[in-house]
């Protein structure tokens, strides 16, 4: 697959064209970035497990009935991806209170509600990415109320297959947030990334934090976090490959 140039540069990722037009390849950089890009750093390695994990999640959402555009690992920080258009909604489901939840609703973090729970924000950088609700974004021309239905409903398939897929290896999915992305064809689908930077992983015995709030909330060890998650995941994918 031939690398044509650059169609998109992100924050933590960056997208090349190919010599394809329905493919591309995602780059999975060290950066780091919280609070809307106030706090920023490299972080040695993150994008090579970011990559990594990803790749695993995809695969298995995929082998599970989920389409998305994961197609292949190219290397430590390249992987081939099906080219979507993304929809500007970062689609957030909690099963756990936590983060911006916990200190908007005064909430403890850490409280189990008796429902999951559904955010949409907008992303639009200048606005600062904000919460909206289901009537904004179809005012905003982004998505239909049936493609919002869809995509709620993917979203609630994939929290129950990466609740189980995480608690196999004794990770609490707390919450996380996906992207979704219109093929060619109009279909929408997964797109995006799955990793630590994009959920809350605490472990089921300590609740030790095993993701971006460790970067966040400077509590350190941070590349150490994502090894761990890494490492369990992946000694659970040898195991479902056997
Ligand atoms: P929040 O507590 O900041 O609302 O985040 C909820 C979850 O969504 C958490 O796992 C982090 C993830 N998230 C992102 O990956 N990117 C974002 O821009 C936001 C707002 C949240
Ligand atoms: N949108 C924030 C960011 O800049 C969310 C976060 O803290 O992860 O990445």
């Amino acid at each position: 697959m031939e690398q044509r140039g650059i169609l998109y540069e992100g924050n933590v990722k960056r997208i090349s064209l190919t010599d394809d037009e329905e493919r591309v390849i995602i780059r999975y950089k060290d950066d780091a970035t919280a609070f809307n890009n106030v706090k920023k750093a490299v972080i040695a390695n993150k994008g090579v497990l970011n990559n990594k994990i990803s790749a695993i999640v995809f695969e298995y959402l995929r082998d599970a009935g989920v389409e998305n555009h994961y197609i292949a690992t190219l290397g430590d920080r390249d992987q081939l991806c099906r080219r979507v258009e993304i929809i500007p909604l970062e689609v957030i489901v909690r099963n756990v209170i936590a983060g911006s939840m916990a200190k908007r609703l005064g909430i403890e973090e850490g409280t189990v509600p008796p429902n999951v729970i559904y955010d949409i924000c907008y992303k639009a950088d200048e606005l600062g990415d904000p919460l909206i609700n289901d009537h904004h974004a179809v005012a905003l021309g982004i998505v239909t109320y049936d493609e919002l239905h869809g995509i709620y409903d993917m979203a609630a398939k994939i929290n129950g297959l990466l609740k189980s897929l995480f608690a196999e290896v004794g990770i609490m999915l707390v919450d996380f947030k996906v992207e979704f992305g219109r093929t060619k064809d109009g279909r929408i689908i997964l797109a995006d990334e799955v990793s630590p930077d994009t959920c809350r992983l605490w472990d089921m015995e300590t609740n030790e934090k095993l993701d971006k709030d460790r970067f966040r909330r400077d509590l350190g060890h941070v590349i150490e976090a994502y090894e761990e998650v890494y490492g369990r995941l992946a000694g659970a994918e040898r195991e479902r490959n056997r």
